[in-house]
């Protein structure tokens, strides 16, 4: 056990002394960042920003490598990437951590947050900052929340009331919650990575799927989805991580510079996802071969009541308090 630690530690002050040594005598630090949409969303504008204005700041002492699509790691390794430091920046969705945290499996309770201000105000409180340091134990350190948008559903035939779904296979996010959501419904839900689902959707392999609107668009998926409704049933965020034995090792002043970036870099994701998801939405619903359904509340409120048992059964893996905080966030309280 104490071997082991030593190593541990031994390998840290390596990792630590080579990336300082990098940043210091031998050229700029290189930040590979890797990630698996399209440079036209959300997260691919916020990767591109971050470059940019990193680039721009600190001039010799930094490049940063971005890697879009799944070209550099997808969802089945980035993770193991990341934890041997040969990529530095990830921002994998909130759904995609189980394996290191059951907290944030918060973010992925259908029907729970009433659109993005009410996630926004979750991050930005107290639990919701705890959770960016839940997986410091698998080096694993959270450095921002970034927003994409609201989760639709779509689907190969149309979906009004939840026994629609019925029957059919819908492409899920590596989630525990996700699968329990689509059980709910009677469907059948399949892990797949991002990088898969086009062709999953193509080959028939799966009929359905639930995305935000820049994630249909950018990859085209609603060319095989005749029909999306408009669920707004949960919410598709990111974490923007790194490794902490990676990140606690660059020079002070330039991580501060980096952390300051960051931060401008969040508030300018934040502030423009929705718009560009509304933007997706109106380009898609424009589009000839696709019918964008619009629920009434009543309607709505039947895929909220077939959908909520899922919030029961995770309660003791998620933490009571943890969703009593999220909770309290939506502007308009409901019994
Ligand atoms: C992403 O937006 O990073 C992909 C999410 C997914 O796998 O559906």
């Amino acid at each position: 056990m104490f071997k082991s630690i030593c190593a541990i530690a031994a390998g840290s002050l390596l990792l630590a002394s080579t990336t300082l040594h990098a940043a210091t005598d031998k050229g700029p630090i290189v930040i590979k960042f890797a990630h698996v949409v399209a440079d036209n969303t959300p997260k691919g504008q916020g990767a591109l920003l971050f470059k940019k204005l990193a680039e721009e700041r600190l001039g010799d002492k930094v490049t940063v490598e971005v890697y879009p699509n799944s070209t550099l790691y997808g969802d089945a390794n980035e993770l193991d990437a990341l934890a041997k430091n040969e990529v530095q920046l990830l921002a994998p969705s909130l759904a995609k951590f189980e394996k290191y945290t059951k907290q944030l499996q918060v973010f992925d309770l259908p029907f729970l947050f009433d659109d993005l201000d009410a996630v926004n105000r979750f991050q930005k409180r107290a639990k919701g900052r705890q959770l960016l340091r839940s997986m410091e134990a698998h080096n694993i350190v959270g450095l921002a929340y970034w927003h994409n948008g609201m989760k639709q559903l779509s689907a190969t035939k149309a979906l009004l009331v939840p026994g629609d779904a019925a029957g059919l296979k819908f492409r899920i996010q590596p989630s525990s919650v996700l699968e329990a959501q689509f059980n709910q419904l009677g469907a059948t839900p399949l892990v797949l990575p991002f990088a898969e689902v086009f062709e999953a959707l193509k080959s028939g392999k799966v009929q359905g799927a639930e995305n935000p609107w820049s994630n249909i668009y950018s990859k085209q998926l609603h060319s095989l989805q005749p029909y999306i409704t408009e669920t707004n049933h949960g919410v598709l965020d990111y974490m923007l991580v790194s490794n902490p034995r990676f990140w606690y090792a660059i020079p002070h002043q330039i991580r501060m510079e980096l952390e300051g970036i960051i931060d401008e870099v969040t508030f300018e994701v934040n502030r423009q996802a929705e718009a560009a998801n509304q933007a997706d939405r109106d380009r898609i619903a424009a589009a000839n071969g696709t019918q964008v359904i619009a629920l009434t509340d009543e309607q709505r409120d039947a895929w909220r009541q077939a959908m909520q048992p899922v919030w029961q059964q995770f309660e003791g893996v998620i933490g009571a308090d943890i969703m009593k905080a999220a909770q309290t966030v939506n502007r308009i309280k409901r019994d």
